[in-house]
């Protein structure tokens, strides 16, 4: 294996049994630099970073003990070249490079949705625009397909569309790695601002015992960046909640409203889920002002991954519902208030769901030039994941600009995406449409309807496993067939449907209504990566238009 560019060998290793090591061999370097071991430890997995010389082959070996991630950096141009992954051969145990551009291909892998390289991703974090390239920072367990111990993972990009993957970022504290069979948290969700030249991180760190309670403590940490590779240490910004709100207290949003700094921290106040807002002047000193909003509705755990800005003149909060169902049967899904915020109050005009599918939730937004752009994690909710060898559980939405027209909260997806719209697989108007064997299963189909007519299309699947977009005297809605979230209703709160977006990407499925009046995403997997686009409608004189494009993968090395 020649290490090219790259000048570091980053390993998460843990030891099988004493004595457990890593040992990187080179017959190109010197005697006494020829063959290095470096021990591992036993228990979780630790981070061993290990220089190498470029341009150098090099063997490694692992020996009692277990890899799960490990890859090649510090390359001067890793913003654009991204690490390079390695991976362990079954048969000669050696470790193999794949390319950058690559990404593992399966039928239930999205190709034009961001994904981590392999095993556990959640909430999109610290995101920002930063020198040139977009940053996005996520939940990532690095080990398996579940959620366990948190690290941040790191991507960049400079469309928002095209992602290379960078070295993980933050890894859980010491205090976890020691004892991981008694203590859980990690590096919990955060964002990010930009301040005199500088990346300011907020986030949560998270400690406490297996299951949650008061002994679970989350605490708000800041750290600089100047260049997005480093990071200062972490400082300690908010040792405890306020009285009255629950453990459960963390994912920092930090931004400027009215000329102050303000954070948004989730939590729960009295047992009512709850927005908390503190004021700073300094981005060093918080102090708490008091709830920003306190949900009506019973029965959910807490806030989690708050969101708060200043929209089209008016102001917008979004909160994930913990352990919330809905009178549908929808699990946690992200609310939005729209409304006021005066003296440090925020007065609700207006409420609505920020993604009907249910599949989309703690979603951060950040600015750039002008534009407000969301993502939110595509997440498994209905336990319909599923596991293959080097799979990825989770992964983001298409980036959403967001606007507020009429007092509702619009979500389109940015323009870049449209760069990816190849070969056209169908084009017609005033016929139902009937598309099978669309392989890969990428693409993306926009309608346009005369009238407020009714129709269901078939988006993935067959007569008895499926996933379809449904309009009757119902209203529209998403609706799976032969899978668990089949007895769920996924209803859009739209009242006509005049155009429609829709994005089908293997897995994932995102529906765009009227130009973003609502926007629903959904999982539905599928073994087979034969794609459908079914379209039945009695009075189909009234379709205006119907397109359907062949989607491109993001992942440009891939066939
Ligand atoms: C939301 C969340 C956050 C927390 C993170 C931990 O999905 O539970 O509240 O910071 O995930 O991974």
């Amino acid at each position: 294996m020649n290490t090219g560019n790259y000048a570091m060998l980053e390993v998460f290793a843990r030891a099988l049994q004493p004595g457990g090591k890593i040992r990187v061999v080179s017959e190109a370097i010197s005697v006494l630099e020829k063959c290095r071991e470096f021990p591992v430890e036993q228990g979780y997995y630790r981070w061993l970073k290990i220089p190498v010389e470029t341009d150098t082959e090099y063997e490694i070996f692992c020996e009692e003990c277990q890899v799960s991630f490990c890859y090649l950096s510090g390359c001067e141009n890793i913003l654009e070249a991204g690490v390079c992954y390695l991976e362990q051969e079954k048969e000669s145990g050696g470790f193999v490079k794949f390319s950058q551009a690559r990404q593992y291909d399966s039928p239930i892998r999205e190709t034009y949705h961001f994904a981590p390289w392999k095993n556990w991703l959640n909430d999109p974090n610290g995101l920002c625009w930063f020198q040139g390239y977009y940053h996005m920072f996520y939940q990532l367990n690095p080990h398996s397909q579940q959620w366990s111990q948190m690290y941040w993972g790191h991507a960049a990009s400079k469309d928002l569309v095209h992602w290379v993957h960078l070295p993980v970022a933050l890894e859980p504290q010491e205090e976890i790695l020691n004892n991981p069979e008694e203590q859980k948290g990690g590096a919990f969700s955060g964002s990010a601002i930009m301040h005199e030249g500088e990346a300011i991180f907020f986030l949560t760190r998270s400690l406490g015992p297996m299951v949650d309670g008061e002994n679970t403590l989350q605490q708000q940490w800041k750290m600089t960046s100047r260049d997005m590779l480093h990071f200062s240490k972490e400082r300690l910004v908010i040792d405890r909640p306020p009285r009255g709100a629950s453990f459960d207290f963390r994912d920092p949003k930090v931004i400027k409203a009215s000329k102050k700094w303000y954070m948004a921290l989730g939590s729960a106040l009295e047992g009512k889920a709850a927005i908390l807002l503190y004021e700073s002047g300094d981005l060093e000193h918080w102090n708490y002002t008091g709830p920003l909003l306190v949900e009506k509705e019973t029965g959910i755990r807490c806030m989690e991954c708050p969101d708060f800005m200043e929209l089209d003149g008016k102001y917008l909060a979004v909160g994930a519902l913990m352990h919330h169902y809905d009178s549908q049967g929808r699990y946690q899904m992200c609310r939005y208030y729209i409304g006021d915020f005066e003296d440090g109050t925020f007065t609700e005009e207006h409420r609505g769901w920020f993604d009907f599918g249910s599949n989309c939730y703690a979603m951060q937004s950040f600015e750039h030039k002008g534009r407000r752009i969301s993502i939110g994690w595509i997440s498994d909710f209905y336990g319909e994941h599923l596991e293959l060898e080097r799979g990825a559980c989770g992964s983001m939405t298409i980036p959403r600009e967001m606007h507020i027209r009429d007092g509702r909260l619009y979500l389109t997806p940015v323009r870049e995406i449209e760069s990816l719209k190849s070969e056209r697989l169908y084009r017609g108007q005033g016929e139902n449409v009937c598309l099978k064997g669309i392989c890969p299963n990428a693409y993306k189909a926009e309608v346009e309807f005369e009238d407020n007519i009714a129709f269901s299309i078939q988006l993935g699947g067959d007569e008895n496993r499926g996933i379809l977009l449904i309009h009757d005297e119902k209203g529209l809605r998403i609706q799976t067939k032969g899978v668990k979230s089949e007895s769920v209703m996924f209803p859009a709160e739209v009242e006509k449907v005049e155009k429609l977006e829709i994005f089908a990407d293997r897995r994932t499925v995102e529906v765009y209504v009227n130009d973003g009046e609502a926007v629903g995403t959904k999982l539905f997997y599928d073994i087979s990566d034969q794609g459908c686009f079914i379209l039945n409608a009695e009075a189909a004189e009234c379709l205006k238009r119907a397109e359907v494009f062949r989607m491109e993968s993001i992942w440009t090395g891939e066939k």
